[in-house]
């Protein structure tokens, strides 16, 4: 009776922790957020060496007020894997911070840094939908953020600038990543290609780096007027403005990146008969559509579960923001053979938490 009474005290007490860490989840966002505004892992980089917490108190510029709640912010990014902490030994009771793997991620400096993007997805005009969560379910509208902000984020972007420098910034983070990895694993995908489009390609890096790693292929970036206006092309890399939902230049190839996630089915099958019809103009059925996004496994129980998280995060956030969404295989499938395609071909893991997916006519 007793061991009964201790063990539903114990799984009520599980329970409400659970809940507690979920409400305050965002803290672990915001505290990362606000060590970034105010440039810690930098300051740790720049110093060279562990840095003691009373120097990296001294090179940030902070009221001095609030320099004895530094140690705090340091113990959650530190508990959450973002810096580790050394106590020294020679007796000084005084605790030194060093970057690891994921703080190095965040450097300003760092090619790879995806410092722009934590800025832009936690901007107040991407984080404020989520307020308008629940009353989207109730309406009709297509997604929180029109909700909130009277428009869709492509429009909205046209007509904000700072909403479409931070996107677009944020996009160019991945560059380095996808295409470190795609050209030394993946190289073959892109062999025998003569022209490649890249849709939605922002402002154009990953299409500079394709351009500049097959010399001999033509490379196009193709994405909204506002987005490329004033970009200037060079060699076998050139700009073109327009819509995919009208039409798409003819190309051997095109290139979908962080594209299909961000539309539903119907909008989807569109883009990808238009993409069948631009690769068949070029090269036949000897063309295809590569694709990279994510095939999400919800169903696997032995998966990392943080890594699934991370999809399912990204899966809601295409909810809220542009009423897209993140597929299983099976969901895929009918996208590609509604759109007229006769086969796919999917490296799963290609690309970490994203897969490589090519379609054929
Ligand atoms: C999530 S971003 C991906 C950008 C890039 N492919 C990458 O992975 O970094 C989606 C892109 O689609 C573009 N886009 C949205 N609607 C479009 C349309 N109707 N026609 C062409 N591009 C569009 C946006 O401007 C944006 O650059």
């Amino acid at each position: 009776m007793e061991s009964n009474g201790v063990d539903h005290a114990s799984k009520l007490l599980e329970s409400q922790s659970h809940v507690w860490n979920h409400i305050f989840s965002f803290i672990n966002s915001m505290s990362l957020k606000c060590a970034i505004d105010l440039g810690i892992p930098d300051a740790i980089h720049n110093h060279g060496q562990p840095m003691p917490l009373s120097k990296l108190i001294s090179s940030l510029q902070i009221h001095p007020n609030k320099t004895q709640s530094i140690h705090r912010l340091m113990r959650i990014l530190t508990h959450s894997g973002f810096f580790s902490k050394q106590i020294s030994s020679k007796g000084d009771p005084e605790s030194s911070y060093s970057l690891t793997d994921a703080s190095k991620l965040l450097l300003k400096d760092n090619p790879m840094s995806l410092f722009p993007f934590l800025s832009a997805m936690l901007d107040p005009i991407l984080t404020k939908p989520w307020y308008d969560l629940p009353a989207w379910f109730k309406n009709d509208s297509p997604t929180s953020f029109y909700m909130r902000h009277g428009m869709a984020l492509w429009e909205y972007a046209g007509i904000e600038p700072r909403l479409n420098k931070f996107f677009n910034d944020a996009m160019e983070t991945d560059t380095p990543f996808v295409s470190s990895i795609l050209f030394d694993k993946c190289k073959g995908v892109f062999e025998g290609l003569d022209s490649l489009v890249d849709v939605g390609g922002g402002t154009g890096t990953m299409t500079k780096a394709l351009a500049k790693a097959f010399p001999q292929m033509e490379c196009v970036v193709f994405d909204l007027p506002h987005v490329v206006h004033g970009l200037q092309g060079t060699g076998n890399l050139k700009y073109v403005g327009g819509d995919m939902f009208d039409s798409i230049p003819p190309s051997d190839a095109i290139f979908l990146k962080f594209i299909l996630h961000d539309w539903n089915d119907e909008k989807c099958i569109k883009i990808l008969k238009n993409c069948k019809e631009a690769i068949t103009r070029s090269k036949g059925r000897k063309g295809k559509v590569i694709v990279i996004d994510m095939v999400v496994d919800d169903e696997k129980s032995d998966g990392d579960n943080k890594s699934i998280e991370t999809q399912l995060f990204f899966d809601m956030l295409m909810m809220v923001e542009v009423n897209g969404k993140e597929r299983n295989e099976k969901e895929w499938a009918n996208l590609i053979f509604s759109a007229g395609f006769s086969s796919y071909k999917i490296n799963l893991s290609a690309l970490g938490l994203r897969s490589l997916i090519e379609i054929f006519p």
